[in-house]
C-alpha cells in the first residue's frame, strides 16, 4: 500500500477561533461541500465533542471518535483512546475498505488539532474573515515550518461572509 497521508481540515476565523465549545460561528455552505469533496472516502479522527457537536456519523467516511472514556460507544463511531490509535485505525480502514484515497483527516476540535498536527503533512484551511471571542483555536501555523501551496481568492458566502481556502504542506528539513 502506498503511503497515507495526514492532513488537517479546518475552518478557522482570522484569530484562530475555530467555535465556541460546542458548535462553529457561522455556517458557510461553500465550506461544507468543499469538506464534503476533500475527505469522501477518507477516515476523519475527530474529539468526542465535535462527534457530540455533529451528532452522527458523516456518510462515506470513517468517524474514529477520541475520548478517555473507556464504556464510550455510539453507532457509527470507532472509538480511539489517543491519536496514535485513531492513526492506526484509520490505516487499517483505508486498507480494509480499498479506498482509491490515501489520506486521513485530523478534523478537530481544539484537542485534536493540538494533539494530532505534529502528525500532518498538509492543512486545508478555510480562513474565515470573522474575529469571534473564544478560547476554542486551531494552533498557531509557524511559517518556519508551512509554506502555503494553495490560496483561492477571497470569496463570498452565499450567507454573505468572505472566506478564502487555503493549503499548507510541512516544509521538510533536507
Ligand atoms: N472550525 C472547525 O473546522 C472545527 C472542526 C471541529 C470542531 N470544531 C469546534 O471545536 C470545538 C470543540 O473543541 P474541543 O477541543 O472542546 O473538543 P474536541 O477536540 O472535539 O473533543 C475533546 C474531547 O476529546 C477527547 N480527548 C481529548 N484529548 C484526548 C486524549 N489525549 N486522549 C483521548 N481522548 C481525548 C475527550 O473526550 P471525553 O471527554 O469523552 O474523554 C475530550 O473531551 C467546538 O466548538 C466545535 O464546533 C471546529
Amino acid at each position: 500500500m502506498s503511503k497515507i497521508t495526514i492532513s488537517a481540515i479546518v475552518a478557522s476565523a482570522k484569530n484562530r477561533v475555530i467555535g465556541d465549545g460546542e458548535q462553529l460561528f457561522w455556517k458557510i455552505s461553500e465550506d461544507f461541500r468543499r469538506l464534503k469533496e476533500i475527505t469522501m472516502g477518507c477516515p476523519l479522527i475527530m474529539g468526542r465533542k465535535t462527534w457530540d457537536s455533529i451528532g452522527k456519523p458523516l456518510p462515506g467516511r470513517a468517524s474514529i471518535v477520541l475520548t478517555r472514556n473507556p464504556k464510550w460507544q455510539e453507532n457509527g463511531a470507532i472509538k480511539a483512546s489517543s491519536i496514535e490509535e485513531g492513526i492506526i485505525i484509520g490505516t487499517n480502514w483505508l486498507k480494509n475498505n480499498g479506498s482509491l484515497k490515501k489520506e486521513i483527516f485530523i478534523f478537530g476540535g481544539m484537542d485534536i488539532y493540538n494533539l494530532g498536527l505534529v502528525y500532518c503533512d498538509y492543512i486545508y484551511l478555510t480562513e474565515v474573515d470573522m474575529y469571534p471571542d473564544s478560547k476554542y483555536v486551531f494552533p498557531k501555523i509557524d511559517p518556519i515550518k508551512w509554506k502555503v501551496t494553495f490560496e483561492s481568492k477571497i470569496k463570498k458566502s452565499s450567507e454573505g461572509i468572505k472566506f478564502k481556502f487555503l493549503t499548507y504542506k510541512k516544509i521538510t528539513q533536507k
